[in-house]
């Protein structure tokens, strides 16, 4: 007899042997699918069970993240621990057939159906299956993930344009908003080369605030042997950024740079990266950072809410606008005559241009005066992530850790981030 075609849940991606029961998915069982109150099929336990079992030793429950309670699979449960606890789920009241049928595997993860801008809002922990991963593409066992203000962008939906950039219109694409990772290969797609299972590597994923997430192989290296996964998994999309805007600057020795937003998770790499090319740092951030700013090497401190680093005195040959909300002459005023600024980030502009009528800006002047301006949007590569493991193998660089939180509890990290709290990056654990 030939075999059923397997069909594919365009929402989740599980796979069903039959159309049938992948409507009957569809209509009552998906995992994305929000419970109505007063649905004959409510059932309370359901909501104590996984909120009660969000057992990664910490307190905090499903019903703590704001999660709608998920019907799971017959039999299956929601299992005690949720590091990297998979199983085979079958369809919500029926059987479990054989496996490779119906039953697919699962695993708890944090997911996200909607945009929206508080955390606790728009994600929760549910049972959700593991990805399948293309010919290109390596299954990863994350074991932690980290946070930085792009995860809150992500998963907010802003600003707009980036919607319109591919990550979803209406509602995000992606599961859920991590990509930092670090973890080991699990399994690698026929065209990988350069991986086999077993492999520590580090590098960005799509969903990392999960027990397993797929990898492009180009955006993964091994993971630096000195780091634990908690120290590797802080680095990715924060020191890639932080490499990449010292690179463009072209930074030598002895020149005078300024880091505005020197002690959050791009700007800590930066000091040190600045400092491992030999120049003299003078790093912008809260009084209360100063210290930790100094730690990783900034030869001076300016506190900006008490200081302001355009006081006319001192000019810099390079500024990296990581975390400010200056305007475009603010910074040129700072600038050396021929000074090179480099745009990375900073929060202004509201929901529609986040910041993109600088960088608009500094591309229409830029040709009018003699100070080069430039933004750019860092690339995740292996070979740039191959470099950072030389420097953190080195002891050049080393990761600055505030804090690591539980995955039941991504969305506290992710408002501590928010709200400016961080010294450096925030981590979690799974
Ligand atoms: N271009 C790209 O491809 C790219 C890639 C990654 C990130 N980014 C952007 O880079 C920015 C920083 O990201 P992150 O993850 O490093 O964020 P973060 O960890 O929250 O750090 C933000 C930094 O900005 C500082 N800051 C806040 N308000 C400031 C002000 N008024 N003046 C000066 N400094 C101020 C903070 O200092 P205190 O904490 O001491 O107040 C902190 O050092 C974000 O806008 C992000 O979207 C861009």
């Amino acid at each position: 007899m030939p075999a059923a075609p397997v069909r594919t849940c365009p929402l989740c991606g599980l796979r069903f042997s039959n159309l049938p029961l992948l409507e009957l998915h569809i209509r009552e069982d998906h995992p994305r699918r929000e419970r109505r109150p007063g649905r004959e099929d409510d059932n309370p336990a359901d909501t104590s069970d996984s909120a009660g079992k969000a057992g990664d030793g910490s307190s905090t429950g499903a019903a703590e993240l704001g999660q709608q309670p998920v019907r799971l699979a017959a039999g299956a449960g929601s299992p005690p621990d949720l590091r990297a606890e998979t199983m085979k789920t079958a369809i919500s009241g029926r059987p479990a057939g054989p496996p490779g049928t119906i039953g697919v595997e699962t695993m708890k993860a944090i997911v996200q159906d909607d945009y929206g801008t508080a955390a606790e809002d728009v994600l929760r922990l549910a049972e959700t299956a593991r990805p399948a991963i293309g010919d290109e593409e390596v299954l990863v066992r994350v074991r932690a993930a980290s946070v930085d203000r792009g995860t809150w962008h992500l998963m907010a939906g802003l600003a707009y344009p980036m919607r319109l950039a591919g990550f979803g219109f209406r509602a995000p694409k992606a599961l859920n908003p991590g990509r930092s990772f670090a973890g080991m290969v699990e399994s690698v797609g026929k065209q990988v080369t350069g991986f086999v299972p077993g492999d520590e590597v580090y590098g960005t994923c799509d969903g990392s605030f999960a027990p397993y997430a797929r990898a492009r192989a180009g955006r993964i290296a091994s993971k630096p042997g000195n780091l634990s996964f908690e120290q590797a998994a802080a680095v990715p999309v924060s020191a890639l950024t932080a490499l990449q805007a010292v690179r463009r600057a072209r930074v030598w020795a002895g020149q005078k740079m300024l880091i505005i937003g020197a002690s959050g998770g791009v700007g800590t790499f930066a000091v040190q990266i600045a400092k491992a090319f030999g120049a003299e740092v003078a790093g912008v951030c809260s009084a209360g950072k100063a210290d930790m700013v100094r730690s990783v090497g900034a030869d001076y401190v300016i506190d900006y809410t008490r200081e302001d680093f355009a006081d006319g005195e001192h000019r810099y040959d390079v500024i990296l606008d990581i975390g400010g909300g200056n305007g475009l002459s603010h910074l040129r005023r700072a600038l050396t005559p021929r000074g090179k600024l480099v745009m990375v980030g900073g929060e202004t502009g509201g929901r529609w241009l986040g910041g993109m009528d600088r960088q608009l800006r500094a591309h229409l002047l830029f040709p009018l005066v003699s100070q080069q301006l430039s933004t750019f949007i860092a690339s995740e590569n292996s070979a740039d992530l191959a470099i950072l493991r030389d420097l953190l193998e080195s002891g050049k660089i080393t990761p600055v850790i505030d804090r690591t939180y539980p995955l039941s509890q991504t969305p506290a990290a992710i408002r501590h981030v928010q709200e400016g709290r961080a010294r450096g990056k925030v981590v979690i654990t799974i």
